[in-house]
């Protein structure tokens, strides 16, 4: 903070202006590791008191309900970890489950259901909220410990492809409200970010493959030998060989990172989105198909469209759009819905709306990233109303034959 000191014997000025100013660091580690809540394994607990060592933490945690019945003894593991670490670590209760998928960003009464919790079990700025649950869940457990007591340090422990390889190392969560993905939330980073490959055995097949996308996209725009790996290893993702996810997830996790850390804008003040490749048509699919589409579903949908589309308006060689369409059909992807075609009364496709809830959604100008090559996305400030109609008829002639 600098300040104009006022000169001894001058009176103040009525106006004055102060310039207020300091920076706030903030470094968070992401493990990738196994059997996280075995009690020879340091990750969590070495985690949990990297800045006080010397300190016993108080923990809140909560499990997704779909992870804890997949894995029945869960709760009772990371109470016996705590156990064997009660030097460091104090549980402020059991270990809680709590409803986990998207539709628990629907429910506001949840938030507050949860944010009541935190209070009875008098958690103060000083304890940790856990969250171990999919990408939903803990968009949803992040945004209850940022807003109680303006923000209580939380830790996360995805259990999705798509948690460990995206959603869950980066610095946003939130809640859809009003009809809008992802409306309410905060920029929060996270303490630390543990990813146990273990959780991912029991995700439904669909969820496996549906979270690849994301490390598509991030290969498009930003990494071609990334791409040209995907491509030689499609077949053992497919078949989501643990060491070939592994390598596709710790690689698809650094490349967001990356753009977190050295992108210039980690709390998106300006209104560009450039991890959002293939997304403003796959945000309005979601909702489309009433989330019957995975997000990663519908993200392999925007990528092929969006591809297909940097083709018809010469920003990438002929051929790139064949090239992405098949990697995502040899990774399992359907690359069509119908909900795609959607009209309102006067007969516009609604999918055509998504672009300007894009833009609403950071305001300011329109910022869409496109292929100038694979590896290089680009950003573009408008669309074609007529090119996206006539990506959309290739993609669904592909697809269906018609
Ligand atoms: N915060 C961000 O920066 C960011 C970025 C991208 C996506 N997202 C959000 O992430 C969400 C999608 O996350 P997702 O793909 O992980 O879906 P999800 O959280 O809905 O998980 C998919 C399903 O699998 C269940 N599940 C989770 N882990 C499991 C396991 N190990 N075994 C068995 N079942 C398990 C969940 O309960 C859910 O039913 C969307 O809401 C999206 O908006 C957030
Ligand atoms: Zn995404």
């Amino acid at each position: 903070m600098s300040i104009e000191l006022v000169k001894p014997g001058s009176e103040p000025g009525m106006e004055a202006v102060y310039h207020q100013e300091f920076s706030v660091r903030y470094d968070y580690p992401v493990h990738f590791t196994e059997h996280l809540f075995a009690r020879d394994n340091p990750v969590f607990v070495q985690s949990i008191v990297r800045r006080e060592p010397a300190r016993r933490h108080r923990l809140v945690v909560f499990v997704d309900s779909n992870v804890a019945a997949s894995w029945p003894t869960l709760v009772h593991d990371v109470a016996a970890y705590a156990e064997a670490h009660a030097e460091s670590l104090e549980l402020a209760g059991r270990p809680e489950v709590v409803a986990g998928g998207e539709h628990v960003k629907n429910d506001p009464a949840l938030v507050t259901s949860l944010q009541r919790r935190l209070v009875e079990l008098n958690v103060d700025r000083h304890a940790f909220v856990v969250g171990i649950g999919g990408g939903a869940f803990l968009d949803l457990i992040g945004f209850v410990a940022a807003t109680t007591h303006r923000g209580i340090r939380h830790i996360r422990v995805p259990t999705t492809v798509l948690g460990q390889n995206d959603s869950g190392v980066g610095v946003k969560n939130g809640i859809n409200a009003f009809g809008m993905k992802n409306l309410l939330g905060s920029f929060a980073p996270p303490f630390a970010v543990l990813n146990d490959a273990d959780f991912l055995r029991t995700l439904h097949p669909r969820d496996k493959i549906a979270g690849i996308a994301e490390a598509v996209k991030v290969a498009l725009i930003r990494d071609g030998v990334f791409f040209e790996w995907l491509d030689a290893n499609a077949q053992a993702l497919r078949e989501c060989a643990p060491a070939a996810m592994a390598r596709m997830i710790r690689r698809c996790a650094e490349l967001h990172m990356r753009q977190i850390a050295h992108g210039g804008d980690p709390f998106e003040t300006g209104s560009a989105r450039p991890l959002d490749y293939g997304h403003w048509s796959a945000h309005k699919l979601e909702g489309l198909t009433g989330h019957e589409l995975r997000h990663g579903e519908a993200v392999a949908i925007g990528l092929a469209l969006d591809t297909r589309y940097s083709v018809q308006v010469g920003m990438l060689a002929p051929g790139g759009e064949e090239r992405v369409y098949n990697l995502l059909k040899r990774l399992g992807f359907y690359l069509w819905h119908p909900a795609m075609e959607t009209r309102d009364e006067q007969g516009r496709m609604l999918i055509l709306r998504g672009i300007e809830e894009f833009r609403e959604h950071l305001g300011g100008e329109l910022n869409i990233t496109l292929l100038r090559d694979i590896g290089r996305g680009e950003e573009v400030h408008a669309m074609d109303n007529n090119e996206i109609l006539h990506a959309m008829a290739w993609l669904r002639r592909k697809e269906t034959g018609q």
